[in-house]
């Protein structure tokens, strides 16, 4: 069996191997960005769009399906056909011609690997479909690669990127990194592979470790004196996942995160997904859904899903997405989102509800505007729309305003902690 130093190489014929988790994380890249395209294209007076697409451990663009041993397109393969998919879709629809302006950035380590990249690219016809001056692969490692890339793309707020961070383990693409991004690019979108099990594993006391933590830009604390440390080997090893996770998101200069895991037969994966726009979270997290028991996540339902942290890891359940989640996000929701509304006082827009729970829950719009209805139904909640007129179901708009009944009893969660 390769060793997993060897499993990603590109040389003498060899095609790495394509694992359960890698597929998925390559379906949800690939869905991911039909939505995104779709989503940022509603309106259709757009004609066109400018996106920089960057994969910057982008690997040789072809890999081997593990179990079926047919050959599967890699992330960089995947990038260029969800634009050529999307703007065939989108184009269908449109009167006038529409165009997807896609500057792709691609990069890893291994010349072998950008090698085979190329030949890949040419041997399907790819090259055809990018114009020369759109088309950037480099052989470099990441951190030398982040200040090229940033050098190409020009310092501005509404400049479209989304960045693919494929690493094999956790110390190469860092929080530290991401934040550069984001500084650079605000309205950058990071979709960002950590092995989280693996740095969990491998944790010890060494100062070495601790400061390979601190250059990705956590601080471990006590991580490893507090009290889970001395009962549970388990507990210790949880405890320091929540703890990179609540630093993380703390520290973070993007607002929105999603921590949720890929389904794995080994390590356990973050994709992480950091973004500043609250539409953007919410594709990502329908993607989630899309892809079932592809994705998981440890929590609780509701609005507490991601409140976990060092002291309840061991309350927490393994949630798949699947229509178990679904009836208990639901019903968490109609128990929390009327104390969340009363929160936000007067007569909150489901825009300002959207964006305040956006890092609370992993339920998207259509999921919370279920959990909306049934709270009109059930508690007396009107929605609105901005001349007064009553919606009888969902909101149909996120200018909709929410109006708690008088008597407030009514709306209050079954049970409060
Ligand atoms: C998990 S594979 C990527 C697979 C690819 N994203 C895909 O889905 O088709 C990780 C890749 O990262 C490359 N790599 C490892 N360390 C790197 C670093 N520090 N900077 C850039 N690339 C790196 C490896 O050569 C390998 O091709």
């Amino acid at each position: 069996m390769a060793r997993s130093k060897e499993a990603f190489v590109w040389k003498d014929g060899n095609i790495p191997d394509c694992k359960v988790h890698s597929k998925i994380k390559l379906d949800l890249l690939r869905t991911y960005l039909l939505s995104y395209f779709n989503t940022i294209t509603a309106n259709p007076k757009i004609d066109a769009i400018n996106v920089h697409l960057i994969d910057a451990f982008s690997g040789g663009g072809i890999l081997k399906d593990s179990i079926t041993k047919e050959l599967v397109s890699g992330s960089p393969l995947v990038m260029i056909q969800s634009v050529i998919e999307s703007c065939n879709l989108i184009g269908a629809q449109r009167k006038k011609p529409f165009r997807i302006n896609a500057r792709y950035h691609f990069a890893d380590i291994e010349k072998s690997a950008t090698n085979k990249l190329l030949e890949v690219l040419s041997d399907l016809d790819l090259l055809r479909e990018i114009e020369p001056h759109c088309l950037n692969i480099d052989t470099l490692s990441f951190d030398k690669f982040l200040p090229v890339v940033l050098g190409r793309i020009p310092s501005k707020q509404k400049t479209k990127a989304i960045f693919f961070l494929d690493q094999k383990g956790w110390s190469d693409a860092t929080l530290i990194h991401c934040n550069q991004i984001l500084s650079h690019l605000p309205k950058a979108e990071i979709i960002w592979n950590i092995s989280i099990e693996s740095l969990a594993t491998f944790a010890n006391e060494d100062d070495k470790f601790r400061n390979s933590v601190k250059k990705f830009g956590v601080e471990l604390d006590d991580a490893f004196t507090s009290l889970p440390s001395y009962s549970h080997y388990s507990d210790w090893r949880k405890s320091l996942i929540a703890l990179f996770l609540k630093q993380i998101r703390a520290n973070c200069i993007a607002q929105y995160v999603s921590p949720f895991m890929i389904q794995h037969d080994g390590w356990g994966y973050w994709l992480l997904h950091l973004s500043n726009h609250p539409q953007a979270n919410n594709v990502m997290k329908g993607t989630h859904w899309q892809h079932h028991n592809g994705s998981l996540h440890e929590g609780f339902p509701g609005l507490k899903m991601l409140e976990f942290n060092r002291e309840n890891w061991n309350h927490t359940r393994m949630w798949r997405f699947d229509e178990e989640a679904e009836s208990a996000t639901h019903d968490a929701l109609v128990d929390e989102l009327g104390q969340r509304i009363k929160a936000l006082q007067g007569d909150p827009t489901v825009s300002s509800l959207l964006k305040s729970i956006a890092n609370d829950t992993p339920a998207d719009y259509p999921r919370i505007f279920q959990s909306l209805d049934t709270l009109r139904r059930e508690s007396g909640l009107s929605i609105r729309g901005m001349n007064g007129e009553i919606r009888r179901s969902i909101p149909q708009s996120e200018d909709d305003v929410l109006i708690l009944p008088k008597n407030k009893q009514l709306i209050l969660p079954k049970t409060i902690d």
